[in-house]
């Protein structure tokens, strides 16, 4: 698996927001990144992975610039999964649960688990209005005509299936991903893009070794999704494979609906 042009996503983010190895900027100057960069017309969404880890401000991810059907549909998700995933603005938590049997969903970024924590609130209340538009109206998060999450969530009969399982969703904080992962009780993760966050794992052997750490604690069948597949991981330690078709579907769902158009990689167990 090698970087394609797919990845304009990543590349945009990091260009954007990724601060420069070993200079820590006062915070002045990302208050000038942190101002949610959106386009208008299905362009360029709220885009700033690159903080210093002790740099928290507040709630960056009003909605998920990924496409939900990539997440979805790359994962297979089925009744029989219980999933772990990264938390962000809580869409794809929402989404995974409409199939999954349950959901928990990990941030370390405190603000995002309030906020994933309000919307969850929303929508076991049943007040859908204020579930689809939190993030527009408390944080600035426009939301245009094309974006994928409103289209994907206004499916018939979706937001009723999510609600009905609303309480087998788990939103909370963790220092990092891998703390909340025992042994068999997951049977998929959902990573994002947490490789290569801010200079997080930056080189290979720790992604491997990272990603050797998740698939052994998963339950059959095993299955992990990268957002950031082509250029965070570019390939498998022994003993997992890409899912080839998978990571089709992912892609070719994220080329159609995704609005930074990520090149997302599933890895599984080696047959
Ligand atoms: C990886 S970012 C990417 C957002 C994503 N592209 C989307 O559309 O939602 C999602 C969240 O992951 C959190 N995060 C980053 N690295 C993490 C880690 N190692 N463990 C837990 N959460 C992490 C960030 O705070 C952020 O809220």
């Amino acid at each position: 698996m090698t970087p394609d042009d797919d990845e304009f996503g990543f590349i945009l983010e990091s260009m954007i927001t990724m601060p420069l190895k070993g200079i820590v900027y006062p915070p002045s100057i990302y208050s000038l990144f942190n101002k949610n960069s959106y386009k208008e017309n299905n362009s360029i969404v709220s885009i700033l992975d690159g903080q210093p880890a002790d740099y928290n401000p507040a709630v960056k991810y009003g909605h998920t610039n990924e496409s939900l059907d990539a997440v979805v549909n790359g994962l297979e998700v089925q009744p029989s999964d219980d999933i772990i995933g990264v938390c962000g603005s809580g869409d794809q938590a929402f989404a995974m649960l409409e199939n999954a049997k349950s959901v928990v969903v990990v941030d370390n970024n405190e603000y995002q688990v309030d906020y994933a924590k309000e919307r969850a609130s929303m929508l076991k209340a049943g007040d859908i209005e204020s579930f689809l538009n939190l993030g527009a109206k408390k944080y600035g998060n426009k939301i245009t005509d094309g974006n994928d999450v409103r289209l994907y969530f206004s499916q018939p009969g979706r937001l009723e299936r999510i609600r009905a399982n609303i309480g087998n969703l788990e939103i909370k904080y963790a220092k990092d991903f891998l703390d909340e992962m025992k042994e068999g009780r997951f049977s998929k993760a959902y990573l994002s893009n947490i490789l290569g966050y801010y200079g997080f794992m930056e080189n290979k052997e720790e992604r491997e070794a990272y990603i050797e750490k998740i698939m052994a604690r998963l339950r059959e069948p095993g299955l992990v999704y990268i957002t950031n597949g082509a250029t965070a991981f570019v390939s498998c330690p022994p003993g997992i494979e890409n899912a080839d078709e998978l990571t089709a579907i992912a892609r070719a769902e994220e080329k159609e609906k995704g609005l930074l158009k990520w090149s997302p990689a599933v890895l599984r167990r080696a047959a």
